[in-house]
């Protein structure tokens, strides 16, 4: 359902000087399919996110949804941020339908739609709080709960546990794969952890430093449900060994 195929990305840098951010990078994702991308900061993770949901336009090369040329952003399209941007002044349950009332999408159902996930989410009682009345790890959950609710057939995500403590942080891991389990969307979920990327995905994608290209595709092999104890697994161990020498064999390759 999601096609990149050679899609190479230069930003204009500072000076004028060019930024090959992205270098021939194809990648077929499948409805309802959750794929995370690994590599280290700067390899053009966020850009091809931001190209998925047509907030960048390629340079080279095509992406696509469904066969169709991404040209700007789509409402069957989601994204969740690294920091949760939720309207200050509005409340949990406004922040939650705001973009499907921005759009115009609203209807009789949204309200109850939204309250059902943020009772999946764990923040049933906290539908009129404002934001600042809750913590980090709940704000992102209100923020998950706002791209899902738009029901959309792509989510992306681009390290949205970033800014979270490691406990919250895996609570909220199993609690995406729950929502996910409900909803069966394509994910492209972005991370700067490997275990996360093993415990979460179908596939992991592991780019390569500037210019950004694929190292390697890893398919987890792991059965679903996922949960912590399969982190002891022999399959998780292969799948994180192999993105760990991927990464760093790349990284000890440039530095020869
Ligand atoms: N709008 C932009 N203008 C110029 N350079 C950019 C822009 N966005 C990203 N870049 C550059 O492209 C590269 C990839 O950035 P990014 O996609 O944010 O990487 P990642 O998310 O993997 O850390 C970086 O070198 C970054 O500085
Ligand atoms: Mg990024």
């Amino acid at each position: 359902m999601i096609r990149l195929d050679a899609v190479g990305k230069t930003f204009r840098g500072r000076d004028g000087v060019p930024v090959e951010a992205l270098r021939d990078v194809s990648l077929d994702v499948a409805a309802g399919e959750f794929v995370a991308i690994v590599g280290a900061s700067g390899c053009g993770k966020s850009t091809l996110l931001r190209m998925v949901a047509g907030l960048v336009a390629a340079s080279t090369g095509t992406v696509a949804l469904d066969g169709e040329a991404v040209a700007g952003p789509r409402a069957e399209t989601a994204m969740v941020f690294q920091a949760p941007t939720l309207l200050p002044w509005a409340d949990v349950l406004r922040n939650v339908t705001f973009p499907l009332r921005l759009m115009r999408r609203a209807g009789a159902g949204t309200e109850e739609k939204a309250r059902a996930l943020l009772d999946v989410a764990g923040l049933a009682g906290f539908e009129s709080k404002l934001p600042r009345e809750l913590s980090g790890g709940m704000q992102q959950r209100v923020a998950i709960c706002r791209a899902l609710v738009q029901e959309p057939r792509v989510l992306l995500a681009d390290e949205p546990f970033g800014a979270l403590d490691a406990l919250t942080r895996e609570e909220m891991s199993l609690e995406l794969l729950r929502l996910w389990a409900a909803r069966r969307m394509a994910v492209l979920f972005v991370t700067h952890s490997i275990p996360e990327a093993v415990l979460l995905a179908d596939r992991v994608v592991v780019m390569s430093p500037r210019p950004g290209r694929v190292a390697d595709v890893v398919e987890v092999g792991l059965p679903r449900p996922r949960s912590f104890d399969q982190e002891a697994s022999d399959e998780f161990h292969r799948c994180a060994r192999r993105i760990r020498d991927r990464i760093f064999g790349e990284r000890a390759a440039r530095a020869a």
